[in-house]
């Protein structure tokens, strides 16, 4: 990684760029889900403490399946991907269990339990560390403590009583990113999490996840859909098609026209 070596204090993105050792590295990655074709074709990826990397591509390019070759939901069929430690290609099951309690996962449909408070629904994120527990009185002070803190940070402490389906969108997804939290993960995993969300609460959602890649230290891949999203709330950009590393730049470098190639339709073959 290249340092800038100047007087003046670094700049922001100096720090959002991704700063140490990576937490996530993968090589050579190759994907095939039955006897089906590649799906991932070779995928090389990098993600360091701090910072946020957009992982784009048209419908069916492989992001999705990328995301879960990181916790080990994707039959790898080559390659390598080391994450927080873990040899995700070689694990069995309880070191599966420990690898999933150290990624936080957000999902373009929020997973909460609708029923439940949203409280409840962060403590639930402390279950990745101990195990079943009794989902009534099961929690410790502590963690409703943390619970709370982590409500604080996402702005809405103040909803902690509610059930969960009483909450907007915008405030749901911050409840599950609250929840991620609660994991204390070492690595952030976000598939379309703004999706289901109108422009404004978008900007919201992704700035929260940005914010808490950089003052946390911890990586978060994002898969976006929207160019403009994906190029005003990251760091870096990795774009795939057909299961490969297309794009691989910093988000300063990138204009929007060179990532239209990701979304040519009829690209089975570039004929000109
Ligand atoms: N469980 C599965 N079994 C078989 N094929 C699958 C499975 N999951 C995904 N695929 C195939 O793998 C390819 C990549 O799918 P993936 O879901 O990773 O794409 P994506 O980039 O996330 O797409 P989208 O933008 O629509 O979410 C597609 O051709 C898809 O049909
Ligand atoms: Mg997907």
């Amino acid at each position: 990684m290249s340092t800038v070596k100047t007087n003046t204090a670094p700049p922001v993105d100096l720090v959002s760029g991704g700063t140490g050792p990576a937490l996530v590295t993968v090589r050579g990655l190759k994907v095939a889900y039955d006897d089906g074709p590649l799906v991932l074709d070779g995928v090389d990826l990098d993600l360091r403490p701090g910072e946020t990397v957009a992982l784009l591509g048209s419908s069916g390019s492989g992001k999705s399946t990328l995301m879960k070759s990181l916790t080990g939901f994707a039959p790898i069929t080559s390659g390598s991907v080391r994450v927080a430690g873990h040899d995700v290609a070689g694990l069995r099951r309880g070191e599966l269990r420990r690898l999933r309690a150290d990624v936080g996962q957000v999902f373009q449909r929020f997973n909460l339990v609708d029923r439940l408070s949203v409280l409840t629904n962060v403590l639930t994120g402390a279950l990745h560390e101990a195990g079943p527990i009794n989902l009534v009185g099961g929690f410790s002070a502590a963690h409703r403590r943390r619970a709370m803190e982590l409500l604080d940070r996402v702005g809405i402490a103040h909803k902690a009583k509610e059930q969960a389906r009483a909450l907007s969108g915008g405030q749901q997804q911050r409840v599950a990113i609250a929840r991620a939290l609660m994991q204390g993960p070492k690595v952030i995993l976000a598939d379309e999490p703004v999706a289901s969300l109108d422009p404004k609460l978008s900007h919201t959602v992704l700035e929260l996840l940005q914010r808490i890649a950089r003052e946390d230290g911890i990586p978060v891949l994002v898969s976006l859909h929207v160019l403009p999203l994906a190029l005003r709330h990251s760091d870096r950009v990795i774009g795939l098609r057909h299961g490969e590393v297309l794009v691989s730049a910093p988000t300063a470098r990138l204009s929007a026209e060179q990532l239209a190639p990701l979304y040519d339709v009829d690209d089975e073959k570039d004929e000109d």
